[in-house]
């Protein structure tokens, strides 16, 4: 029988998780439906799609922009939160558990299952993560619990890079007990392993202020599908860098796998994805 899902957004025309979630049932060989679905953008709308879809016997949803909040406030009231979700302020997974729907969200264990793909050590990791919003709410918990070591956050608004930092220890003992400096981006110095691009400046053709004293063995953008000027600065100066394709793809195996209990093969999935886009 067809288990179906959709992904919820607006705009929603450019998503890739219908292809993407199409190799994975392929993959794991079960049949599956997997719809873009547009929506108005008011809550009133998205909870209004999310019930009609649930009670159509619906399996799994998707959540993007700019839904991601309106599901946490939905499931937080009507039904229940991963850790994960409840710390982000943010879900990017719908399910059923127990007649009862459930917001998880996978990006950030996305990030960190990619990195650990790409043979990144995050054990002890001097991480820097630029930006403070969304993106970089959700990742920060899933990175801290992969045991990176001493974390800075650095934002052009070092006041919100501050806010998250307070936000996000009250609502994480485990982030609360971590180490977390906050600096604005152009004073952002030193030796990092890992250096994250949290913002949403790959969006505008604008570039972050990076210093020429900040040095990183490995420089991440949570972006992709442009070319990325934080990734070209770091790769001028040595260091591996992979834009969020992965991340788009992992976080996606993460729902699957919630969804229909089946693990994917990540690697032969991307393989073929990329064989597919040529
Ligand atoms: P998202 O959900 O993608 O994180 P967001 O909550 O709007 O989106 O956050 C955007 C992030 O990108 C913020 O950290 C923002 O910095 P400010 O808090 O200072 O606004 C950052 N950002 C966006 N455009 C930027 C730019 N041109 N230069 C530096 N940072 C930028």
């Amino acid at each position: 029988m067809t288990q179906h899902f959709i992904v919820i957004g607006n705009p929603i025309s450019h998503s890739q998780s219908p292809t993407i979630h199409q190799v994975f049932a392929e993959q794991v060989g079960i049949d599956i439906s997997y719809q873009r679905q547009y929506c108005p953008d008011d809550d009133a709308s998205f909870g209004a799609v999310v019930e009609a879809f649930f009670n159509g016997g619906g399996i799994g949803a998707n959540v993007t922009v700019p839904f991601k909040q309106s599901a946490y406030t939905y499931c937080q009231t009507q039904g229940g939160l991963s850790e994960h979700a409840r710390v982000a302020g943010a879900v990017n997974t719908l399910l059923l558990k127990n007649s009862t729907l459930y917001g998880d969200n996978t990006d950030g264990q996305g990030l960190v299952n990619h990195m650990i793909s790409l043979g990144w050590t995050l054990t002890d990791a001097r991480v820097a993560i630029i930006g403070a919003g969304g993106a970089a709410r959700g990742v920060i918990l899933p990175l801290i619990e992969a045991g990176i070591g001493a974390l800075t956050l650095s934002n052009r608004t070092l006041s919100r890079a501050q806010t998250l930092v307070t936000e996000l220890s009250a609502a994480s003992p485990l982030v609360a007990q971590h180490t977390i400096a906050t600096r604005t981006t152009n004073e952002l110095t030193g030796e990092f392993d890992i250096v994250i691009n949290a913002t949403s400046i790959g969006l505008s053709d604008a570039t972050l202020p990076l210093s020429d004293t900040l040095r990183t063995h490995f420089a991440y953008d949570m972006m992709y599908g442009r070319p990325l000027n934080f990734l070209q600065h770091f790769a001028a100066r040595g260091a591996r860098v992979s834009d969020g394709y992965g991340m788009l793809i992992n976080q996606a195996a993460l729902s699957f796998a919630r969804w229909t209990g089946q693990a994917v093969n990540v690697e032969r999935a991307t393989d073929t994805l990329l064989q597919d886009a040529k």
